[in-house]
């Protein structure tokens, strides 16, 4: 296949979550090949930016900040400081290194969900979940303990078993426990707004199969493995007092999922850094973007933040 030419790439290295300190294995298998990355690119005169940030919502934050009796901007504000500083003292050469609790990304995730939902692109969904009557809170999965049905362990959570690895649902824990109040939950109805990923599965297929063969083989595997299955459903937003509040007035207390906001973290960050040109950098055909990731973030770079940004059509 004759490789298609580009007048310039947007490079991007997974955004670390702000819940604890950068690791060697971070380095190696993200950062450093991207920074290489960044600098031949540079070398070679090519226009080039070099987007980096932290990824400051979702649970484990929450859970974290509990524990050490702070709040989550405490968290997140301690393990910006020190992520950022670690890259800067390695060396790793982002041209902006910026954070999801930024104004420019809150206004810029927070419009990015309400143009999909005015566009009628979201499914609402009403599904039982289980909320703490003492703490009067809807549960996350990881908040709520209890009996592994596999294995017996009593100290299983509500997404995984940590004595015989297996994934759990909430629902499977027997004599389930809040770990908020230690009170035992109630199932409650609520109502979450979905990507509906099965309605692109066909775009999916085309655009990834067809047009992306050149993605490194373990990443296009397991694309072509979940798009030979049925994709789901996925909810986009969550019971939960931390993130970005979802700009929708029948959601009070739901925030955006954190795994919704954080890649849109990347075109935010570019705005930040580029705020009267960073439309070309992500609009414009003739822009390449090279993504720098973990394994655990295949799916949401290749299948959910490609949806969103096909359901927005800017
Ligand atoms: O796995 C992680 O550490 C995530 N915080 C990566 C997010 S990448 C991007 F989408 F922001
Ligand atoms: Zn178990």
């Amino acid at each position: 296949m004759e490789q298609k030419q580009y007048k310039r790439t947007t490079v991007t290295a997974a955004l670390p979550y702000a819940n604890g300190g950068v690791h060697i294995g971070h380095l190696a298998g993200v950062y450093v090949p991207a920074d290489i990355f960044a600098r031949y690119l540079r070398l070679k005169k090519e226009d080039v930016v070099f987007i980096g940030g932290s990824d400051e919502h979702g649970v484990p934050i929450t859970i974290r900040a509990r524990k050490e009796g702070v709040t989550p901007q405490d968290v997140v504000d301690r393990f910006h400081s020190m992520i950022k500083k670690s890259f800067e003292d390695f060396g790793i050469s982002f041209d902006i290194y910026s954070r999801t609790t930024s104004p420019t990304h809150h206004d810029m995730a927070s419009n990015f969900f309400k143009k999909l939902y005015d566009d009628g692109k979201l499914l609402e969904k009403e599904t039982e979940q289980y909320y703490d009557e003492e703490a009067h809170q809807f549960l996350a999965d990881r908040y709520i303990t209890g009996e592994c049905p596999h294995c017996h362990n009593e100290g299983a959570y509500g997404d995984q078993c940590e004595k015989c690895g297996r994934d759990l649902s909430p629902t499977e824990l027997l004599h389930p426990r809040s770990t908020i109040s230690g009170s035992q939950p109630v199932m409650k109805k609520t109502k979450n707004w979905y990507l509906p990923l099965d309605k692109y599965q066909d775009w999916l297929k085309e655009w990834i199969l067809e047009g992306h063969k050149e993605w490194r083989p373990n990443v296009y595997g397991q694309c072509k493995s979940w798009l030979d299955l049925d994709l789901q459903p996925r909810a986009m937003t969550r019971d939960l007092d931390w993130g970005i509040p979802v700009p929708v007035k029948e959601a009070e207390g739901k925030v955006l999922y954190v795994w919704f906001d954080a890649p849109i973290g990347y075109i935010s960050n570019t705005k930040e850094l580029l705020p009267n040109s960073w439309e070309k950098w992500w609009k414009d055909p003739e822009t390449r973007l090279v993504h720098f990731i973990g394994k655990d973030n295949i799916v949401f770079h290749c299948i959910v933040f490609p949806v969103m940004l096909k359901a927005h059509g800017g």
